[in-house]
């Protein structure tokens, strides 16, 4: 292990950008630990929904997508990551390591870190404005770079309307169960805004003054624990892509097997892969964040009863 480099300033930096991933019912089931200046990315079991997500996939992609945050937070210091999925076979909570390496951080990823603080999920109706073919293109690419494939659904597909069901019926049990969770918890939830109920402009009322937004399926080419994460990277990249050009999301991540018909398969004869996620994209209204769980908090797991004097033991 090399001696640590990084100061308290550059970690708290990393780690505002890990924590700003998405994660199911904004859950946030992550916890981190440092090894010298290297990151592990743990599962925070106490976090998952045992009912709703009992193999903790959808903890798996809310991992990957703080993973690439974070990465994105070292490449904004001019630091470059190596990524390893599962890197311990005796722990499978630890989703993922970054190890710093000499190696450059990739050119786009400094951009990319200044789009973070404003991915937001947004759910209230899209304005006309469709996403540009170029910026699709480019989420795409953002989606095959992290070894996933982002396809997109025709409008005249005939699950297309089918697919947009799922993810604002998705957002309106998300929306619902995150208020559930903030009324127990009496903590606000701002990002509780469904299609029905936030009007894309002021004098829109209803969700059917949508167009018909961009649908994509994000698709991974097995369905292992792995490919969780994967789909967690890409998630994230994808978003974070949208969001430099002005385009944002809804998405679910619901087990969807097999690939809706519709679905373009690859030219290369291989089946589509699996579809991790389905995501609705557009061009909308700025909402405000969704609150986050201190720092201190997410360096040991919930419930670890460890006090301040462990959670300062940041490295080893
Ligand atoms: C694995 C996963 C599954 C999610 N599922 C849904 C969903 O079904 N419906 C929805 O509206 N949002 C879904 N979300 C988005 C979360 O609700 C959102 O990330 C969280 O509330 C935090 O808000 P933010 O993304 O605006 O920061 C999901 C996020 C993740 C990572």
């Amino acid at each position: 292990m090399n001696p640590p480099n990084l100061t308290p300033q550059q970690r708290e930096r990393i780690l505002r950008a890990a924590t700003s991933a998405p994660s199911k019912h904004n859950t946030q089931p992550w916890w981190f630990r440092w090894d010298g200046d290297d990151l592990e990315v743990h599962a925070d079991v106490a976090r998952a929904l045992p009912f709703g997500d009992p193999e903790m996939r959808e903890v798996h992609i809310a991992c990957g997508a703080a993973a690439f945050a974070a990465r994105l937070g070292y490449a904004s210091l001019g630091t470059g990551t190596d990524v390893a999925l599962l890197p311990d076979d005796a722990d499978p909570h630890l989703m993922v390591r970054l190890s710093v390496t000499d190696a450059v951080p990739d050119v786009r990823f400094e951009t990319l870190y200044w789009s973070l603080p404003s991915r937001r999920t947004t759910r209230a109706p899209f304005r006309g404005t469709p996403v540009p073919p170029q910026v699709v293109g480019e989420l795409c690419e953002a989606a095959a770079d992290e070894q996933a494939a982002l396809r997109l659904v025709a409008s005249e597909a005939a699950d297309y309307g089918q697919l947009l069901d799922l993810v604002r019926e998705a957002a309106d049990l998300e929306v619902w169960q995150m208020s559930r969770r903030a009324v127990d918890a009496a903590t606000p939830a701002t990002s509780a805004e469904t299609p029905s109920a936030v009007p894309a402009e002021p004098g829109q009322t209803a969700a059917a003054a949508e167009r018909p937004p961009l649908i994509a399926t994000l698709a991974t080419p097995t369905d292992t624990p792995r490919d969780w994460l994967v789909a967690g990277l890409a998630l994230q990249r994808v978003l974070v892509t949208g969001v430099r050009y002005g385009a944002t999301a809804s998405f679910t991540a619901r087990p969807f097997v097999p690939a809706p018909p519709s679905v373009e398969l690859p030219a290369d004869g291989s089946d589509g892969g699996v579809v991790q996620v389905v995501l609705r994209c557009g061009v909308g209204r700025v909402l405000p964040a969704t609150p986050r769980r201190d720092l201190a908090d997410v360096l040991t797991p919930s419930g670890s009863g460890a006090g301040p004097a462990g959670r300062c033991a940041t490295s080893r």
